[in-house]
């Protein structure tokens, strides 16, 4: 069918581009129950993810409440009862490439339909709060749309709207969301493999002045100290060797320890160290301002946390940094960078850039050229600024032309990436540990992630997979280095 083969190669398109929080997923996710009266048969849901990583983690929740519904994955459009996805509005014409996809899904809807099929369509994620009631009145073959804070109520969604109902559930709850998923059984989590994303964290209280998240994600809440760790024990029972801690200021996290004390991020990780057959941890998103002794101290002292940090910066000049809201200086920036290399000399740093915010001029973009040569990143992201409704940033009457924002993008990025390869030579000779997560293209190859987060491919078996193993880096490739078992 050949608007099926549209919405899959769209989803792969998506799934190539990358962003601050982590690289874009696709992912298909299911679910299944009777129908009335007729002979019990499964309900299938197809999930299609964009954006970052707490995306990845939330259309995962969304699948196992649908699971405990009785529905079931599938990987192909075609084959699905439910249709669902799951947003991001960070950047670019988000909104608009919906709206197109979902052009594409009404064909599909109407093909079925002639086939005396149903399928129903939700739009979950940031786009869905931003948009709401919007998307219905636009969109009139989407039956559900969900925001990020309420996808809990999902499963009565859907049911409200099997009925004929249009739904629409954008309301921030003041309850909790995590409290009222299912626990995620076994069989599902192994699906996730070896590495696993952990939401601690959710929402914003910075309002930077490019930033939608505060919008659509709302403040700042952080997940009990006693959630985090039931959540992470689950995952680690069902094989997973590394958590990736989630937050969009993940670092900000804090809740009650059980020596009745207020405890950060670092102490967390302190406590998660303590899980038997936990090998790795990572956190990401950061801000620069809520780096703390502690966290730095988590570096120093923990082998489990993995040498890399995702401390996005956005600018070098004092000035678009003020007018971006960071309340930080490129100074303060470099001195704290400083205090976490001496914790952990071999760390490696990531970051997240935006050219061209409006009033930017070329000293300004200067000054971030001169940072990034000062820091030196293994790995970093950066994007022409967009535009985002409701932020202040939009209603700024100084915008940088388009042209002049393509070419300080091109500049920066090829400093970058200048940096990710010395990275990335400069390893090779290393002997380093390495996680293997999954085969490699090549029969006979797995690939793993060294504590750097670069993929390495080694010669290995397929049940290896989820061993930590000694290997030597030989070469690099393009994105990936090359490694023998030592
Ligand atoms: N324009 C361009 N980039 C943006 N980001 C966030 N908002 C915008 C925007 N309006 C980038 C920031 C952030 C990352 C996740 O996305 O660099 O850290
Ligand atoms: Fe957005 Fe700034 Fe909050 Fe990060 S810290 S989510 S960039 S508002």
């Amino acid at each position: 069918m050949k608007q099926m083969q549209t919405l899959t190669q769209a989803a792969h398109t998506q799934a190539a581009h990358t962003q601050g929080h982590g690289q874009a997923h696709e992912k298909a996710s299911e679910t299944g129950a009777p129908k009335d009266g007729a002979a019990p048969r499964t309900r299938k849901v197809f999930v299609k993810t964009y954006g970052c990583q707490m995306n990845v983690y939330d259309s995962e929740r969304m699948s196992d409440a649908l699971f405990k519904d009785g529905y079931q994955k599938t990987d192909n459009p075609e084959d699905a009862d439910l249709l669902l996805l799951n947003t991001c509005h960070i950047r670019e014409k988000a909104a608009e490439k919906v709206y197109s996809e979902l052009g594409r899904i009404r064909q599909l809807k109407e093909a079925l339909a002639e086939q005396g099929r149903e399928l129903m369509v939700g739009v979950a994620g940031c786009v869905a709060q931003a948009e709401g009631q919007e998307i219905i009145r636009r969109a009139p073959i989407v039956d559900v749309v969900i925001g990020p804070q309420t996808y809990h109520r999902l499963p009565q969604a859907i049911a409200r709207a099997r009925l004929g109902e249009k739904v629409v559930d954008t309301d921030y709850a003041v309850e909790d969301k995590f409290e009222h998923l299912p626990k995620a059984d076994k069989k599902t989590i192994s699906s996730r493999g070896v590495s696993a994303f952990l939401t601690v964290q959710e929402g914003c209280d910075k309002f930077c002045t490019f930033c939608v998240v505060p919008y659509t994600r709302g403040s700042e809440v952080s997940r009990s100290v006693q959630q985090i760790e039931r959540e992470a024990q689950s995952l680690v029972d069902a094989g997973v060797r590394e958590i990736t801690l989630l937050g969009q200021n993940v670092n900000a996290w804090h809740g009650h320890g059980a020596d009745g004390r207020e405890w950060g991020l670092g102490e967390l990780l302190r406590l998660l160290c303590g899980i038997d057959g936990l090998e790795r941890l990572r956190y990401t998103t950061s801000h620069p301002r809520d780096m703390d002794e502690a966290l730095i101290d988590a570096h120093r002292d923990l082998d489990k946390v993995m040498p890399y940090l995702h401390l996005p910066v956005q600018a070098g000049s004092d000035r678009v940094l003020k007018a971006m809201n960071r309340r930080h200086t490129a100074q303060d920036y470099l001195r704290l960078i400083e205090r976490i290399r001496a914790a952990r000399p071999d760390i490696a740093l990531s970051g997240d850039f935006i050219v061209g915010f409006p009033g930017e001029t070329d000293a300004d973009f200067e000054e971030t050229i001169q940072l990034v040569e000062k820091v030196r990143y293994a790995q970093a992201f950066s994007f022409k600024y967009s535009p985002r409704p409701g932020t202040p940033g939009a209603d700024r009457d100084d915008h940088v032309p388009e042209d002049i924002k393509a070419k300080r993008l091109e500049r920066l990025q090829k400093l970058l990436r200048q940096h990710q390869v010395e990275f990335a030579e400069n390893c090779i000779g290393k002997t380093i540990d390495l996680l293997l997560e999954k085969p490699g293209r090549e029969p006979g190859q797995l690939i793993g992630r060294s504590p750097w987060l670069q993929p390495v491919i080694v010669d290995a078996k397929p049940s290896q997979i989820g061993d930590i193993i000694k290997v030597r880096i030989t070469r690099t490739g393009t994105n990936s280095l090359y490694a023998d078992c030592v």
